[in-house]
């Protein structure tokens, strides 16, 4: 559907919403059709995640909603509230820009509110974004499956009470890279529980902070070093969690790796395995 186009919904509904993946944060990682959306928008409601970058691509008359919504934080805004926004703003006859960080269904919540305007007939449609997986594996030089080493890649929400429902066992059991999302006050709770189901104390753990922002670092360690050797507490950005065998090449492939932080060189030796 081409921006600025009027197409009518159930109950005579003139306005649509676009939920639209604006990437990790890099304005550069933002699509063209999200970019020619937004810069088409009667109305943007976006996320706590979507970077100020990303913000002044905003055109100066459209209407913008921040209902940016970080965990703990009581002055987000709830669900039903966003889910109703977004049917009043159609229902006025606006072309919404729902805008979220990284991809919408991808711990988006995406799905959510697309049935939500899908039960009332509101016109919608899903674009795609860099996901921050994608993002961290590229800035940290982690390459998410890998022939010979990773063939499988599990995005998992890391957030503390979800660590209950991992299967671990069946985790461990079929190896390849697992990405944690939501994790960063989790990342021992995570290491513990990979070490007590049997993972490999040699594997490589990087957190990764802020992918393809500018204040993006990489830490890594083996499993087994975790304990006695802690990762560094972490900035304000957003971090995901990233453990498998091909952690190891980012010794390799991250061109800073020798400057990006002393934890980073700490893995020297990780890659062996991966040769
Ligand atoms: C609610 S989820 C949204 C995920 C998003 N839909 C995506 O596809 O990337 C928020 C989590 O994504 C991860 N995240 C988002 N942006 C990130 C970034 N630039 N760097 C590292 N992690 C990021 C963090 O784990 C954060 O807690």
């Amino acid at each position: 559907m081409a921006g600025g186009e009027r197409e009518s919904g159930g109950f005579g509904v003139t306005g649509r919403v676009s939920i639209v993946g604006a990437g990790p944060g890099d304005a550069e990682l933002m699509t063209l059709k999200a970019l020619r959306l937004v810069q088409a928008a009667d109305a943007i409601v976006h996320d706590a995640l979507v970077s100020e970058e990303i913000k002044a691509c905003f055109p100066a008359r459209c209407q913008v909603f921040d209902v940016g919504k970080r965990a703990g934080d009581a002055a987000s805004t709830p669900q039903a509230e966003i889910n109703a926004l977004l049917v009043r703003l159609a229902r006025q006859g606006l072309h919404v820009v729902r805008l979220k960080g990284g991809d919408p269904f991808v711990f988006g919540r995406g799905g959510e509110e697309a049935l939500h305007l899908a039960e009332r007939r509101i016109p919608f449609e899903i674009v795609p974004g860099v996901s921050a997986m994608s993002a961290a594996a590229a800035g940290a030089g982690i390459p998410l499956t890998h022939r010979g080493l990773s063939n499988a890649c599990t995005a998992l929400n890391g957030f503390g009470p979800y660590l209950e429902r991992i299967r671990w066992d069946a985790l461990v059991g079929q190896g390849g890279t697992w990405v944690f999302y939501m994790a960063k006050r989790s990342v021992e709770a995570i290491v513990a529980r990979l070490l007590a189901h049997g993972a490999d104390p040699a594997l490589g753990v990087a957190v990764v902070e802020s992918a393809s922002l500018p204040g993006q670092a990489v830490h890594a360690r083996r499993l087994g070093e975790v304990a006695r050797n802690p990762l560094p507490p972490l900035g304000a950005g957003p971090a995901l969690v990233i453990v498998g065998p091909s952690v190891a090449l980012l010794e390799d492939l991250n061109p800073m790796a020798g400057g990006l932080h002393a934890d980073v060189r700490a893995v020297s030796g990780l890659s062996e395995a991966a040769r």
